[in-house]
C-alpha cells in the first residue's frame, strides 16, 4: 500500500465534470444516447471514489492488472455472483413479477456461468451419469412440474446439469465426458421426470484464481454448497431458472453465489431398504431427491424463453467466451 495520501478534492470542480461529460460523448452527436448516459453515470460514480478514498495511482494499477486477469481467464461470469449481482437481478425480476401479479411458482435463482446448450433429450425417465464416477453415491432425481392450480404439465422440458463428486462441470472440467451429468427431459404424461445420476459435491472456484483474489481481498470464500441447476420450460408458461441446494452441506447457508433459497432446500431421502434398492435395479444403497417444481402462466412469449447471455455451445463465439473458465 501506498500510504502517500494526496489528500486533494477535484472531482466537484468545473473541469472534471466537463471532462466526465466530453469522456462520456455527450458533447458528440454520434452513439447512443443510453450507452452514454450509464457510461456518464459510472464513471463519475469511480471517479469520486478515487478522489473520496485518495486511490493512489499504486491502487489503480493494482486493480487493472486484477481485472487482466479476470478477463484473461474469462472469469468475469464467475465473479459476478459472488458480487452479488446476479442475486441482484433475480431480487428485481421477483420484484418485477410481484409489481405485474405474476404471483406463485417455484422461486427462480441464479443460472451461474457453467451451463452448457445442447445436452442429450431423455423422455420421462433415463440416466445422466455417462462417465463413473466412484466416489459418488448414486442419486435419483426425481419429481412433477405442474401449474399453479397443481395440473400436472405433460411435455414440460427439463433441463438439469450439476457437478461431479470432486465438484467438477463436464465441458469445463477436461477429465469428464461432453455432456456427463447434463441432460434435457421432457415430462411424462403425468408431469413427471426421473433421472439416475450421482450426488453432486460443492463447488468451489478455482484456489488462487482472479476472482478467488478478489474474494480473499474481501476476507470472503468461494464455495457453493451442493446444488443442482434447473430451466423448466414450458409453451404458455413463464421460463424459471433455479437451483435446488442440498440440505446439510456446510455451505447451504453461506452460498459464495447467494443462491440459496429457502424453498430450494432439499433434503435428499436416503434408501437403504434392499426391496427398494433391488426394485430400481441398483445394488446398494442410494438417494432419492424429490423436485416438484410450478410453473405461472404468462402470455408474453418473451417470458417463456431464457435470457440471452453467451453461452457454451450456444454458438461458436459464445464457446470460446466460456472456454476459458474452466473448473478442474
Ligand atoms: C459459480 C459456479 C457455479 O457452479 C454456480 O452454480 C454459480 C456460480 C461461479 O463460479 O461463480
Ligand atoms: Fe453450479
Amino acid at each position: 500500500m501506498n500510504e502517500s495520501t494526496q489528500n486533494v478534492r477535484i472531482f466537484d470542480t468545473p473541469e472534471v465534470q466537463q471532462f466526465l461529460r466530453v469522456i462520456a460523448g455527450m458533447d458528440n452527436t454520434e452513439g447512443s444516447d443510453r450507452a452514454k448516459a450509464i457510461l456518464h453515470r459510472i464513471l463519475s460514480d469511480l471517479f469520486k471514489t478515487i478522489d473520496d478514498f485518495d486511490i493512489t495511482p499504486d491502487e489503480y494499477w493494482r486493480a487493472i492488472a486484477v481485472l487482466n486477469a479476470l478477463g484473461a481467464g474469462t472469469q468475469f461470469g464467475l465473479l459476478s455472483p459472488g458480487l452479488g449481482f446476479d442475486h441482484y437481478l433475480d431480487m428485481r425480476m421477483d420484484a418485477a413479477d410481484e409489481a405485474a401479479q405474476r404471483a406463485g411458482g417455484t422461486p427462480r435463482t441464479i443460472e451461474g456461468p457453467l451451463y452448457v446448450a445442447g445436452a442429450p433429450e431423455v423422455h420421462g425417465v433415463g440416466r445422466m451419469d455417462d462417465d463413473p464416477d466412484p466416489d459418488g453415491e448414486t442419486m435419483w432425481l426425481t419429481g412433477q412440474v405442474r401449474d399453479i392450480q397443481g395440473a400436472p404439465l405433460a411435455g414440460a422440458q427439463v433441463e438439469v446439469w450439476h457437478a461431479n463428486s470432486k465438484g467438477g462441470y463436464s465441458f469445463f472440467d477436461p477429465t469428464q465426458s461432453d455432456y456427463n451429468l447434463r441432460r434435457t427431459i421432457i415430462t411424462d404424461a403425468e408431469g413427471r421426470y426421473a433421472v439416475r445420476s450421482t450426488i453432486p459435491s460443492g463447488y468451489g472456484v478455482p484456489p488462487g484464481c482472479a476472482t478467488d483474489q478478489v474474494l480473499k481481498a474481501l476476507g470472503r470464500h468461494g464455495e457453493r454448497p451442493a446444488h443442482i441447476h434447473y430451466f423448466v420450460s414450458a409453451a404458455g408458461y413463464q421460463h424459471l431458472t433455479t437451483q435446488i441446494n442440498l440440505a446439510g452441506d456446510p455451505y447451504t447457508y453461506d452460498d459464495f453465489a447467494y443462491a440459496t433459497r429457502e424453498e430450494l432446500v432439499v433434503d435428499g431421502r436416503r434408501i437403504e431398504d434392499v426391496a427398494e434398492i433391488g426394485q430400481r435395479g441398483l445394488d446398494g444403497p442410494f438417494t432419492e431427491v424429490v423436485f416438484d417444481v410450478e410453473l405461472t402462466a404468462v402470455d408474453d412469449p418473451s417470458l417463456q424463453t431464457r435470457h440471452a447471455r453467451p453461452r457454451a455451445k450456444e454458438s461458436n463465439e459464445a464457446a470460446s467466451q466460456q472456454a476459458g473458465s474452466a473448473k478442474v
